[in-house]
């Protein structure tokens, strides 16, 4: 009989080239794996894109002195040819800078804002006197309190690889302007990810085939306890917050990047309901990503799905 396969790989930040390490890590054995399903018979979906927001895009079109949205357009189709003459064979490869996308992913927001799981709250975040302006976290710099690297960002250290939160910063700066931020208030959307949590460890528990180190890391991310998760920021790229009186704001990259499996799939069906093969009926879809993309796969997107509730989480 003949099985449903959604094959879905990371999607890469549409503000740099693919290399040897995406294709060998992710790209070719999720297509190797897509292919032997299909050789088998089985009714395959390999889906993914260009993740065409969030700082990444918008530091590098600063950088270049063009918009966010030329960078995201140039790094596509560059995606595209090198897709094409590895022989990497996507049913689709989109962009998260879809119509489509930002329909599906203001419907997951709406759906989950009126069940209560997701919430507004105010949070501190660094603000820059000088160009009038909240700074997330890739714009700040400073030095690491782990290793006291002085090139430490707001988000992580990449001298000795820890998380960090712009307050943990020592001589904090906007990276634009050298100017020390301060923290002011402002109003953000969370994700209520403290109440998924057994139900997450329980989901965790029953898939015993995982690869041990995702198996692990997992776990150990659970055991930590879930705190919630702010999923909006204080930037103007990206996917406008479907409630009124934040226009200023958008949608946390990683919360909707992550939804692009789903909306891929929709937009590969146009307008029929095959997408439901993959993701309602007897199915199974298999994630393939670089090791820091774990949690976002293994816990903060099963979580959504669970909210959303009707369709199926990874399978592994
Ligand atoms: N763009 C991210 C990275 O390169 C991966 C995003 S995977 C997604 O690390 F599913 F969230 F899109
Ligand atoms: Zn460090």
């Amino acid at each position: 009989m003949s099985e449903n396969i959604l094959v879905c790989t990371a999607w890469p930040y549409a503000n740099g080239s693919i290399h040897l390490g995406h294709i060998a890590g992710c790209y070719l054995p999720a297509d190797i794996f897509a292919r032997y399903h299909r050789l088998k018979g089985n009714n395959v979906l390999m889906v993914s894109g260009s993740d065409a927001h969030g700082t990444p895009v918008t530091i590098t079109a600063e950088t270049k002195g063009i918009t966010p949205e030329e960078v995201a357009e140039s790094y596509q189709k560059e995606f595209l040819n090198d897709w094409k003459n590895l022989g990497i064979s996507y049913d689709l490869f989109t962009s998260t800078h879809t119509e489509n996308h930002t329909k599906i992913v203001q419907d997951i927001f709406t759906t989950l804002y009126e069940k209560d799981l997701i919430y507004k709250n105010i949070m501190s975040q660094p603000f820059c006197r000088k160009h009038n302006r909240y700074l997330a976290d890739r714009y700040v710099e400073g030095t690491c309190p782990n290793c006291s690297s002085d090139n430490a960002r707001g988000d992580q250290c990449d001298n000795c690889g820890n998380t960090l939160d712009p307050k943990d910063l020592i001589n904090i700066k906007h990276k634009d302007c050298d100017d020390s931020p301060v923290f002011k208030n402002t109003e953000h959307f969370f994700l209520k990810l403290s109440a998924f949590e057994n139900d997450l460890i329980e989901w965790v528990n029953s898939h015993s085939d995982w690869k041990p180190n995702v198996k692990n890391f997992t776990t150990g991310f659970l055991e930590n306890g879930l705190i919630d998760r702010a999923i909006t920021r204080d930037i103007n790229w990206g996917i406008p917050i479907p409630v009124e009186g934040y226009e200023d704001k958008r949608i946390y990259v990683w919360f909707e990047a992550v939804i692009g499996y789903l909306s891929a799939s929709i937009e590969w069906a146009s307008n029929t309901n095959k997408w439901e093969d993959f993701w309602k009926t007897d199915s199974k879809s298999f994630y393939f990503m670089g090791k820091d993309n774990i949690p976002f796969h293994t816990v903060i997107w099963p979580a959504i799905l669970m909210g959303y509730e009707g369709l199926k989480l990874p399978y592994d």
